[in-house]
């Protein structure tokens, strides 16, 4: 069985590492070989919204999935002919515009910040007058890793904030003075079978994930985390991996966003759970039965980000995984991650204080 997957990044690299022991085959679909899957697999090189290729990427596969959501939803219907894809593109089109997706989450009755569209300069000042201040200007489309993102602090930020952005649809809302961000990973067959990994504590600067801890015990916060995936994953007719990311505010959960794949705050589940969630992923869009999603002992994830430390002097670190991808070093971009792994949370966090200074001096990052 080939699975087809449009994006070439580290997700597909880590899917395709998942999926090879289970004698499935891939065929990726990017804009370059020269990527972190192109370099394990196979791979056809075109533009995103090239129809020949994606039907050819279709033709070619058994199910197609996508490690990359900024894809054309319209351009993988009609090149898909008749190939399964998944996630649904249901999913994965609420999932690209943060408008659809905040009226998502409250028609399932998800407690999500409160927000409003703009699109023009009024609009803009009105709904500062609504959402109140501080507050934060997003692009609906194509933000990731906190690009296409403006803090309002106060009015006369609104002529910046807008000359920044306002060329493209836009959702203001609420800023979230939030205790801590945290996410819910789970994974849906086609016939319905659920599982849920544990919740993941995730620390953000300058809007990219550094640090994830997990399982984060938190018994309430995950019992209302598994409510709303379990809600979407029912509402999708869902099929894969799915992450939502919410910000606890007051002790309660706030949904940020969702993402339609495998996610970042999820890679330590490769040394860290029964199942990753990449194989997790596989098996589901495979048609295989899910692996166990319990966590082995307690894990710390690090990001490298903007330079690759040399791996060398963190080797030597007992219990600690390794992932460069391979990635041309630049500011801000994710080249690798590594994780740790401990018996008690207690030692995992004493081991990831004493890590991060190596690995981020500049940064004040308090687990
Ligand atoms: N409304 C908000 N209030 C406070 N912080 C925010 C808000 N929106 C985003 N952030 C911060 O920026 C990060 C990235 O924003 P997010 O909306 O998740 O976009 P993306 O991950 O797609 O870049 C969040 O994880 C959070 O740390
Ligand atoms: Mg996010």
């Amino acid at each position: 069985m080939t699975i087809g997957i449009v994006g070439a990044g580290q997700l597909g690299q880590m899917l395709a590492l998942a999926g090879y022991p289970l004698g499935l085959d891939f065929l990726f679909f990017d804009r370059s070989a020269d990527t972190p899957a192109g370099r394990i697999a196979p791979l056809l090189a075109g533009e995103f919204h090239d129809e020949t290729l994606l039907a050819e990427l279709a033709r070619r596969s058994d199910v197609i999935s996508f490690d990359w959501e900024n894809i054309s939803v319209g351009a993988l219907r009609r090149a898909a002919h008749g190939t399964r894809i998944a996630p649904p593109l249901s999913a994965l089109a609420v999932a690209q515009d943060r408008l659809a997706e905040k009226r998502c989450f409250e028609r399932l009755s998800i407690p999500t910040t409160r927000f409003a569209s703009v699109d023009s300069r009024a609009s803009l000042s009105r709904a500062v007058d609504r959402v109140g201040l501080p507050g934060v200007l997003k692009t609906r489309r194509f933000g990731y890793d906190g690009k296409g993102q403006y803090v309002l602090r106060s009015r006369a930020d609104i002529e910046p904030a807008w000359d920044a952005l306002g060329s493209a649809p836009l959702l203001y809302e609420e800023f979230v003075p939030f205790e801590y961000e945290v996410s819910i990973i789970g994974v849906r067959t086609r016939a319905g079978e659920i599982g849920v990994y544990p919740l993941n504590r995730n620390y953000h600067v300058d809007g990219i994930l550094r640090l994830t801890l997990a399982p984060w015990i938190a018994p309430a916060l995950a019992r209302a985390a598994q409510r709303a995936l379990h809600k979407l994953l029912e509402h999708f007719n869902y099929v894969g991996v799915l992450t939502i990311e919410f910000f606890v505010h007051r002790g309660r959960l706030l949904a940020n966003e969702i993402a339609p794949r495998v996610h970042n705050s999820g890679h330590w589940t490769i040394e860290g759970a029964v199942t990753s969630q990449f194989e997790n992923h596989v098996r589901a869009i495979a048609g295989l039965p899910l692996g166990a999603t319990a966590p082995r002992g307690h894990s710390a994830m690090i990001n490298l980000i903007g330079t690759m430390p040399a791996a060398h002097s963190f080797l030597a670190e007992p219990g600690l995984h390794w992932h460069d991808y391979r990635k041309e070093p630049r500011h801000g971009r994710k080249l690798g991650h590594c994780t740790i792994n401990e018996s008690t949370a207690s030692r995992r966090t004493a081991r990831a204080k004493q890590l991060l200074p190596r690995l981020y001096p500049q940064l004040a990052l308090r687990p």
